[in-house]
């Protein structure tokens, strides 16, 4: 029977095979061979080590690695994170556009929502950027993009466009414009696709909310239980065999908050969804808790995501909406953002 890791025991998540696998062989284990070169690693401490140890190469990088084996500088990365976060920012402080139904299909819903009110007035060769059928190859991502970047016109210095987009402007040969829409697709797609499966998890996990329970507890809940961000891996370094002696000199490491955000000696009653239990706990330094990466390079984006998610959760409880009662399990796929699909959102 598929493990099932939720608060509302009639709800049953199905982890597609490998992450079931992981799930029970590995829950409570520290140090475990997953691939003749891959040793994977669930121990809170070794992990804190490990990732103490080095700084995560570019390639390692989720966000700004290479783009087309073009390496991304320090002040490129910091200009599109300036531009998308003023965005963030803008787009939560005008007032709410009329009335919003979140109700269907997550995380779509939530998708669609985020990428109108934040990207809204972008061209669309942008904001087809965010499509979700995107996320199937990265190949057709390059054919939407080159196409895109041939097109002729772009938006001058005063389009109504995002900040995001108005980064494109200085782009003037099709190289540049290429790469330009090459970065507005790393960093927009994923506040729509992160925060909406966040969401989405959060709704799967424990809709209807108590009202008593505030946003970021019931957030903080759900980065536990799915975590987004299941897997961070670090290639072979000689920092690691130094670190502990089951490690080979050329083995990669996958640390898995998956398996430590489910760790019974951390966790009380560890899969099941208690958001109370966050009222007591300080996320930063809670050891084995790393749902944006290790306290050295956190998430630069984690200060967009909590409010944007605060404010999907916000609608959808003042709404009343919840998942339909009908609905009693939902996918998890194999894939690098971890989280449920085909979630039915009704009004309750
Ligand atoms: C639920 C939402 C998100 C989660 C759970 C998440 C998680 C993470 C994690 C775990 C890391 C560290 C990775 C490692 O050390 O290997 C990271 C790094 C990073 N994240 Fe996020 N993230 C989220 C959303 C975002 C968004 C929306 C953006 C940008 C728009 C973003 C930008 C970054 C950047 C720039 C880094 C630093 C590494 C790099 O340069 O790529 N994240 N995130």
């Amino acid at each position: 029977m598929p493990l099932s890791g939720t608060g509302r025991s009639t709800r049953e998540t199905v982890f597609a095979p490998r992450i079931d696998a992981l799930l029970r062989t590995y829950r409570g284990a520290q140090v475990f061979r997953l691939e003749p070169d891959t040793v994977g690693i669930a121990d809170p401490v070794l992990i804190d080590e490990l990732l103490r140890s080095r700084p995560a190469n570019e390639f390692e990088r989720p966000t700004f690695k290479p783009l087309q084996g073009k390496s991304i500088s320090r002040a490129e990365s910091s200009a599109v994170m300036r531009a998308v976060s003023q965005d963030v920012r803008a787009a939560l402080n005008k007032p709410a556009p009329g009335p919003v139904d979140l109700s269907g299909e997550w995380p779509q819903a939530g998708h669609r929502y985020l990428r109108d009110l934040i990207f809204g007035p972008d061209p669309f060769r942008l904001r087809i950027l965010m499509d979700r059928r995107l996320e199937w190859t990265p190949k057709l991502t390059w054919t939407v993009i080159g196409t895109g970047a041939a097109l002729p016109g772009r938006p001058g210095p005063a389009a109504p466009v995002s900040h995001l987009a108005s980064l494109l402007s200085s782009s003037t040969t099709y190289g540049e414009r290429r790469h330009a829409m090459g970065l507005y697709r790393r960093a927009a797609a994923p506040v729509c696709f992160t925060v909406s499966t966040l969401v989405a998890n959060a709704l799967w996990l424990g809709s209807p909310f108590a009202d008593d329970i505030p946003n970021r507890h019931l957030l903080l809940e759900a980065l536990r239980l799915l975590p987004p961000s299941w897997n961070l891996l670090r290639v072979a370094s000689p920092e690691f065999p130094a670190l502990d002696r089951r490690i080979g000199a050329r083995d990669d490491v996958l640390m898995l908050p998956l398996l430590s955000h489910r760790d019974p000696d951390i966790w009380s009653d560890p899969d099941a969804f208690r958001p109370e239990r966050w009222a007591d706990i300080d996320p930063d330094h809670q050891l084995g808790y790393l749902p944006f990466g290790h306290a050295n390079e956190r998430c630069w984006g984690r200060h967009m995501v909590m409010p944007l998610a605060e404010r999907l959760l916000d609608v959808l409880r003042g709404d009343g909406l919840a998942v339909s009662p009908h609905q009693t399990a939902a996918k998890v796929p194999l894939a690098g953002l971890l989280g449920v699909t085909g979630v039915r959102v009704t009004r309750q």
